[in-house]
């Protein structure tokens, strides 16, 4: 058992999509969440820069005294995760990347659509993904350029989010995609807008819940999950405008909570 917090960390509010999960799986646990909004979108940055910048949040979080880490993020997943887990081989580290496994076992049609950054897209580590669980269905990528500073605005549904996203999904349909993994933490967010994009019978697919499920593996296995029952808490930092992810935490944390400044 351990009472001590856990880390979870994104480019800005997206990562807050699997805190949800995470807080709903495990509430007993205390959680810190840095947003890195004063450097969104890491989508289009160099893997170094992202590298640069986990490895500064991390090393924040673990003088929180974080026991764990989280990277709420697919884009940070594929450009630091390794580097991080190097780093710190003692720290239990969950990452996350696009659910092309799921998405792949669910296609009826064989073609599954993957809305992502170019980051993400462009990974070694999702090449390996499909290498490794796409070789029976064809997989049609689309990356997202500029929604992500939409949703970040707290844009969830409007006519430009709307304009762009079916500018991205239109496509995807046309090509026969009856899957679409949303493979960034950011587009959870706009899933009732994408629900009125596409046809019913077409799936949605993201992988917070799965994240949320490993964290809790992982802590089980290590003796490190907090007792149950009891109260928990939640701290927020931002290194954009405080008051801006302030601002958004009603409606994407579902409650008003203070946020604090880091560089
Ligand atoms: N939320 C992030 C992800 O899961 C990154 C978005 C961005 O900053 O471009 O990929």
């Amino acid at each position: 058992m351990s009472r001590a917090p856990v880390g979870v960390f994104d480019s800005g509010v997206g990562g807050l999509s699997v805190l949800r999960e995470i807080r709903a799986r495990l509430p007993q646990e205390d959680l810190l969440y840095v947003a890195d909004s004063g450097h969104v979108p890491y989508g289009e940055k160099s893997a170094e820069f992202i590298r640069e910048r986990s490895q500064h949040i991390a090393e924040f979080l673990l003088a929180q005294g974080a026991k764990a880490l989280v990277l709420a993020c697919n884009t940070a997943t594929a450009a630091a995760v390794a580097e991080l887990r190097e780093h710190y081989a003692e720290l239990p580290i969950v990452g996350m990347e696009p659910a092309v496994k799921p998405a792949a076992a669910a296609t009826r049609s064989g073609v599954v659509g993957v809305l992502a950054t170019t980051g993400t897209l462009k990974s070694a580590k999702f090449a390996a993904l499909l290498d490794r669980f796409a070789s029976d269905v064809r997989v049609v990528t689309q990356p997202c350029p500029g929604l992500v500073e939409r949703i970040e605005a707290g844009e969830l549904d409007g006519p430009h989010t709307r304009a762009l996203l079916r500018g991205w999904v239109e496509p995807l349909l046309a090509e026969g995609c009856d899957t679409l993994i949303l493979g960034c933490t950011h587009y959870p967010f706009i899933k009732p807008l994408l629900r009125e994009l596409v046809p019913e019978s077409v799936r949605l697919v993201d992988t917070g819940a799965a994240v949320a499920r490993r964290l809790e593996q992982v802590l089980g296995e290590r003796g490190l999950l907090a007792e149950a029952g009891g109260e928990s808490a939640v701290r927020f930092w931002s290194s954009g405008r405080a008051e801006q992810l302030a601002r958004v935490l009603p409606a994407l944390w579902g409650e008003a909570c203070a946020v604090s400044s880091l560089s």
